[in-house]
């Protein structure tokens, strides 16, 4: 346990650079043991859940170097073995509590003719599975998981041991809106006998198609429909810096737009379209945020990546925010800052409205619950409304939030947010375990006692 007070801060000033976004790290490191040549990526964040990606491929015999390059990130070489010649590992998988390795790497696992078991932590042992191993199923892994039932309805968690090797390409009409599904699923189609086509309810983050495009991969994006053909070598770019992680930033945007009288700079942002709702979201609120993209001032080395991965520079400024409405098409591009959101809506005048939020509920933990108990603990006006079908969140903005004793529920981004309301809130706030933390952001804390006054 890592107990954590919190004093009210007078304003936030200064410069942030960040670590690289978690969720393109995972995938520049799995499509590069998956590819032909060495690939050095720059900015590699060392948090948990990314140390848990490299981890697994170390143990189906990918060789990886993790050197210091400053300020706590880290370039890590990945000697790529090409699509099939990863090893049968020698123990089981632990993908601690990562759920993008558990899922990405089934995808992968899918695609090897040998049968291996993926392990989670107590939390991702929780998290439902069936999403992802009945497609793999479809395309012909043998999958054995954890069977149990959920509300009356089957479904699977961790541990899950699979048998790939000889899979056929498919048609799929994903149920959920979910990046980490499509990803496991054009990964095992980077191995699949055709062409498979993945089709999604909602366009969710493409990280994984812009990598592999990066790296030369067969695959077409037709609106909601990913398209790609199997059987094709990957080739290493060589380089690959992240650009740093718009979800971390969010923090920062909106600690910058309640507190007054302050100006943050947020260095190197990721600014993939389909992960920059929270400005989208935060400018319809009345946030002052100025964005720079780069484009031709990069190094060559970036410069070629930014073309899949934009990036820009973020000056945040504060400002009185207003009620906004969040329809759910919109909430896949801002699924992971929806906890730091409701805590924006609680400071902002009138009524904020979050539709379709449901897949909230199956995170690291529930985060309607665990951001709900909280922020009502410190004054919030907050409703939550379920229908069979959907549910949605209704926050009336109250003018303070008062301090109190609240709990991260060991969820790093309900932490995160805790600390910010905190910060923002009347009085000494209180937070139960701050060490989830590091899931994400491990120096988190070092860079918000940089930026406040
Ligand atoms: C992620 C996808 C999202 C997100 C998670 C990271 C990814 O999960 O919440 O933090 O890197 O693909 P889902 O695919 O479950 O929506």
């Amino acid at each position: 346990m890592k107990p954590q007070t919190v004093e009210p801060c007078s304003f936030t000033e200064g410069e942030i650079d960040l670590l690289g976004d978690k969720s393109i790290a995972h995938r520049a490191a799995i499509v590069s043991a998956i590819s032909c040549g060495k690939t050095a990526i720059q900015n590699f964040p060392p948090n948990k859940d990314c140390l848990c990606t490299i981890n697994v491929l170390k143990n189906l015999g990918i060789k990886i170097k993790i050197e210091p390059a400053g300020n706590l990130t880290k370039t890590v070489t990945v000697f790529g073995r090409g699509l099939g010649r990863i090893k049968k590992p020698k123990q089981p998988l632990f993908a601690g509590e990562s759920g993008t390795t558990l899922r990405l790497i089934l995808g992968v696992l899918a695609g090897q003719n040998f049968k291996s078991t993926l392990t989670a932590g107590r939390f991702l042992s929780n998290r439902p599975m069936l999403r992802v191993t009945a497609p793999l199923r479809k395309m012909g892994a043998q999958i054995k998981a954890k069977r149990e039932a959920q509300n009356a309805k089957p479904e699977e968690y961790p541990p899950i041991t699979i048998k790939g090797g000889k899979l056929k390409a498919i048609t799929y009409k994903m149920p959920v809106a979910s990046a980490q599904v499509k990803s496991a699923l054009i990964f095992a189609g980077l191995y699949a006998k055709g062409t498979t086509v993945v089709i999604e309810p909602i366009k969710t983050r493409d990280h994984t198609e812009q990598m592999l495009k990066y790296f030369g991969a067969d695959i077409k994006l037709l609106g909601n429909k990913v398209v790609i053909k199997g059987n094709r070598k990957l080739f290493s770019p060589s380089n690959i810096c992240i650009p740093g992680d718009i979800s971390s930033a969010s923090f920062f945007m909106i600690l910058a737009s309640i507190i007054p009288y302050s100006r943050i700079l947020l260095k190197s942002v990721g600014l993939n379209p389909l992960r920059s709702g929270i400005i989208r979201v935060l400018k319809r609120m009345g946030a002052d945020i100025r964005i720079s993209v780069f484009g031709s001032r990069l190094p060559a080395a970036q410069a070629g990546f930014s073309e899949f991965e934009p990036m820009g520079d973020l000056i945040v400024r504060s400002s009185q925010l207003k009620g906004v409405t969040v329809k759910s098409k919109e909430i896949p591009s801002i699924i992971d800052e929806l906890p730091i959101l409701m805590v924006a809506a609680c400071f902002a005048k009138g009524k904020s409205i979050f539709e379709g939020v449901g897949e909230l509920r199956v995170k690291e933990t529930d985060r309607i619950k665990s951001m709900v108990e909280n922020l009502v603990k410190m004054g919030a006006k907050i409703k939550v409304a379920r229908t069979a079908q959907s549910e949605k969140i209704i926050i009336s903005g109250v003018k303070k939030l008062k301090g109190s004793n609240v709990k991260s529920f060991s969820d790093h981004r309900t932490a995160m947010s805790m600390l910010i309301a905190g910060l923002a809130a009347e009085g000494k706030s209180r937070i139960d375990d701050i060490g989830c933390i590091n899931k994400s952001y491990p120096n988190f804390l070092t860079t918000l006692e940089g930026i406040i006054r």
